[in-house]
């Protein structure tokens, strides 16, 4: 039996167009265009084309958007700056800093400059606490545990009472997942178990996992006797193997290899992300849906999206 391909790239078209809708009713109903600025520092490939992607997406969106690049010797003073340049600008409704941020820079530090209410990373600390209260409290969901929320409901499993097992123990992806999909509502009350580095058996915790997340930046580490016949496989890593020359273009791209098996891992799991076009365009979807947010909280708008 062949696994079922979750295509993220389709799933967030789907979410784009219900994000273009919220922003042509704000723009003819109050006038408002939804402002995101994305903050680079330096120009670690990988970087520079998410922050492209981003940007590509908001001008998709018709969206205002704005591209700082600074330099990778930016002091922390500079940033900060910066930062509060875009707290202050009206016209911006999300501030976006790329990660990771050069050594010198402390990045939490640089995390907490961010308006909370523009904070649409939802990275900052009172966003955070708002994510462990749950329910009305929330006001942004961490992008990439909200895009894999949305892969998990839209492909048609269920969460509610389900063992889900979560690889990785990051700010960004593991932990705030945990937290979303323990949460008493749609779309979570799930028995949620996060492995990690010092986690004696990870192949019998994965084995257990009616959804298995994996957000470990291992390359291939989930083989498939790890996965219980039938379940949802979500795989997050995205890590560079190689290069290749493409053929539409004839420019150096990279090769990207999941956390999963993913070949072998088809022969057992009930459903699939591939890499690239699983998580990584629900990320940048999820961000421009909290950009809409954003821009509609600092209306007092009442939100009609469903995301
Ligand atoms: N680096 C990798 N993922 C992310 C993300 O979701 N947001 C930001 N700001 N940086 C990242």
């Amino acid at each position: 039996m062949s696994a079922k391909i979750i295509s993220g790239s389709e799933i967030a078209r789907t979410i784009r167009e219900e994000i273009a809708r919220e922003a042509l009713r704000l723009r003819q109903e109050y006038g408002i265009v939804p402002g995101l600025v994305t903050i680079l520092v330096g120009e670690h490939p990988a970087s520079v084309s998410y922050v492209t992607a981003k940007q590509r997406a908001a001008h998709e969106l018709a969206f205002y958007s704005v591209q700082e690049n600074l330099p990778e010797t930016v002091t922390e003073q500079e940033l900060e700056k910066c930062i509060d340049r875009y707290n202050n600008d009206p016209k911006i409704h999300g501030i976006l800093v790329q990660l990771p941020l050069p050594r010198h820079i402390h990045e939490q530090k640089i995390i907490n400059a961010i308006d909370p209410d523009k904070d649409v990373d939802g990275f900052h600390p009172v966003n955070l606490g708002r994510l462990m209260i749950g329910g009305d409290a929330v006001k942004f969901l961490p992008c990439t545990p909200a895009g894999i929320q949305q892969l998990i409901v839209r492909a048609g499993y269920t969460t509610e009472g389900a063992e889900v097992v979560i690889v990785g123990r990051s700010n960004i992806v593991g932990k705030p997942l945990a937290v979303m999909l323990m949460q008493k509502a749609r779309g979570a009350n799930a028995t949620v178990t996060v492995v990690h580095t010092a986690t004696k058996d990870l192949a019998a915790h994965c084995r257990r996992a009616d959804i298995l997340i994996v957000a470990a930046g291992v390359p291939g580490l989930v083989k498939p006797d790890w996965i219980k016949p039938g379940a949802c496989v979500i795989d997050v890593g995205v890590n560079r193997v190689g290069e290749k020359t493409s053929e539409k273009t004839g420019k150096k791209i990279p090769i990207l290899r999941g956390d999963v098996d993913f070949e072998a891992a088809m022969e057992i799991a009930g459903a699939i992300t591939p890499v690239p076009g699983g998580v990584g365009p629900m990320t940048i979807t999820m961000l421009m849906a909290n950009t809409v947010k954003a821009a509609q909280y600092a209306a007092n708008i009442p939100l009609a999206a469903k995301h």
